[in-house]
């Protein structure tokens, strides 16, 4: 199945959130029409598709993903018109259009909401999922992600509803038809617009179908809500649903965010024959830097095997059915340069390090904007500076209430805030990075002055080129979109490298995921008279000529070779 050959499969994707990306009118807030401006610079990258995150109308508890209406612009953001010219401008370039959509809860000032909560009686009431407390308790002791009970409580009615986020973003009942089909309905409006696929935010949250449990298990101490919600009962059934309902008439791309999906369900959710999504994003390897069991801030160093075995695992089990998405960063994770990289002396080598690890492995690869030109965490002293709902709440929790040390928490903040991949773009050395004349919504990285892309483009040996040398040459060899992959050196210390083949040709990817030097020997059923350098993130890689290299820090040489 994965030997198909669909556009989305050879494409590669930049995501843009558009808070933070370029702000045209001086508010300090990133808009359309800034997007539309740089827009030349994302065709000079060589991007085929930009995922917008959402742009939709929003009282932004979450930054747009709470959506109040699905069929309105936010007017932070602009006018319909400039998404409709967006859209044109993209199309233009042959750069085509992903929009993020939000359907497993909206926010509370969605109409559906405002109606629901009015009385038990409403026509809206089902669109939502409603419980009765017990003894002035919620009906489940179920944690969100943004912390607190996922139950808040409606006195219209005196009953609680379900937000598995913050209280302000209600789930949906997608056991509801009539959910389901206002859904469908609103995605062809978009489709109809000519927009070329969906990212699908925690789409394998939907289906909750059966997994309440009654306050008998209340009582009895389950907790947290992961057990219930993900990859419920019905979730199959809806998406294969919405398959046919919308998604079969277009000719388009589909990604379904899916936090704890495994790689077996992730086939279920992506073989082509069962007709659901294309590909998901899964994240357990951005669970291998946190103690297992614990959560995202509860920090331990990543093991290099850890990944090795995590990621080749993910290759193998989709390799003949389904297919990978392949990403280190998005606006939700923190900056990988800074998190599994060296965002000091070797900030430039290990970005391209990382880079070219992710590249070559089979699946459509994600760029979120500014890793491309190696943007880095931030660290801000004040808890006031940050922005984000989730750590702000995970703060107040432990420090207000648990009373932890503020300076410890500020550490988990500084390795996996979101706030760290929300900074404005850095465009130049000007003011504010040049994202905004007005003052930015969160501080710009003090590091704008020498990291930005003016300067990247000034420099042929920038991270930025790096990618675009990266996307031109999965657009040149064939077998990085479909060849074979196979992990090599499984227990070597700090080399990361895989082997990729196709028909009578072979890549070998080589990579030093760390700064000391280290020995790798090509293996010796290597035809050596082929070898080829695709890329190296050193200049002078070509002068490694015997079957024995001297890695240097960080060092990535690809070869292909022809049997
Ligand atoms: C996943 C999104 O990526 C994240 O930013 C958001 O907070 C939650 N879903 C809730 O929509």
């Amino acid at each position: 199945m994965s030997k198909r050959k669909d556009w989305w499969k050879s494409s590669v994707v930049y995501q843009i959130y558009p808070r933070s990306f370029m702000d045209s009118n001086g508010d300090g807030i990133g808009d359309i029409r800034g997007i539309i401006s740089k827009l030349d610079y994302l065709q000079q990258l060589g991007v085929d598709v930009v995922w917008l995150s959402p742009v939709y109308q929003s009282p932004n508890d979450d930054n747009g993903y709470d959506i109040s209406n699905y069929e309105e612009i936010m007017d932070e953001f602009g006018t319909m018109d400039d998404l409709e010219e967006l859209l044109d401008e993209m199309h233009k370039r042959s750069i085509k259009l992903v929009m993020d959509l939000v359907v497993n809860h909206t926010s509370d000032e969605h109409q559906w909401f405002v109606e629901a909560k009015k009385s038990k009686e409403n026509p809206y009431r089902d669109f939502y999922i409603w419980r009765t407390g017990k003894d002035n308790h919620p009906p489940t002791d179920w944690q969100s992600s943004f912390g607190g009970s996922t139950w808040e409580y409606s006195p219209e009615t005196d009953e609680y509803y379900l937000h598995m986020f913050s209280k302000k973003q209600p789930d949906l009942n997608w056991e509801n038809p009539k959910v389901r089909d206002s859904i469908y309905k609103m995605m062809k409006f978009w489709l109809d617009k000519g927009i070329d696929g969906f990212r699908m935010d925690v789409i394998n949250m939907i289906s909750k179908k059966e997994c309440l449990p009654s306050y008998k298990d209340w009582i009895n101490g389950n907790h947290g809500f992961k057990p219930y919600t993900p990859n419920g009962d019905s979730v199959h059934q809806y998406l294969q649903e919405m398959h046919q309902e919308v998604l079969s008439k277009y000719d388009i791309m589909t990604v379904g965010e899916c936090p704890g999906v495994s790689p077996e369900q992730a086939e279920l959710y992506t073989a082509a024959d069962r007709n659901e999504l294309n590909m998901v994003f899964q994240f357990e390897h951005m669970g291998l830097d946190n103690e297992p069991g614990k959560s995202k801030w509860d920090l331990k160093p990543l093991a290099l095997k850890d990944l090795k075995q995590n990621l080749s695992k993910w290759q193998k089990q989709l390799e003949n059915k389904g297919w990978n998405s392949l990403y280190w960063n998005n606006h939700d994770q923190p900056r990988i340069v800074s998190r599994f990289g060296n965002d000091g002396e070797y900030r430039v080598q290990s970005a391209k390090m990382l880079a070219t690890l992710l590249h070559f492995m089979k699946g459509t690869p994600y760029i979120y904007q500014g890793e491309e030109i190696g943007m880095t965490n931030v660290r801000f002293s004040k808890i006031e500076d940050y922005r984000d709902i989730e750590l702000k709440n995970m703060y107040k929790d432990r420090v207000d209430h648990l009373r932890w040390d503020p300076a410890e928490v500020m550490k988990s903040i500084y390795a996996k805030g979101r706030d760290n991949a929300r900074t404005p773009m850095q465009w130049s050395g000007e003011l504010n990075g040049g994202f905004s004349t007005g003052t930015p919504w969160i501080q710009v990285n003090p590091n704008y002055t020498t990291i930005n892309v003016k300067n990247a483009l000034e420099d042929q040996h920038s991270i930025f080129y790096y990618y675009k040398k990266l996307i031109e040459l999965r657009k040149q060899h064939e077998i990085i979109v479909y060849g074979d992959y196979n992990l090599i050196l499984e227990d070597h210390e700090s080399v990361f490298s895989y082997m990729r083949s196709l028909g009578n040709e072979r890549l070998l990817v080589i990579n030093n995921f760390y700064e000391h030097e280290t020995v790798f020997e090509i293996p010796e059923n290597m035809n050596v008279q082929t070898r080829e350098l695709l890329i190296s993130n050193y200049n002078d890689a070509s002068k490694h000529n015997s079957a024995s290299i001297t890695l240097r820090p960080y060092e990535s040489i690809v070869y292909k070779f022809i049997n």
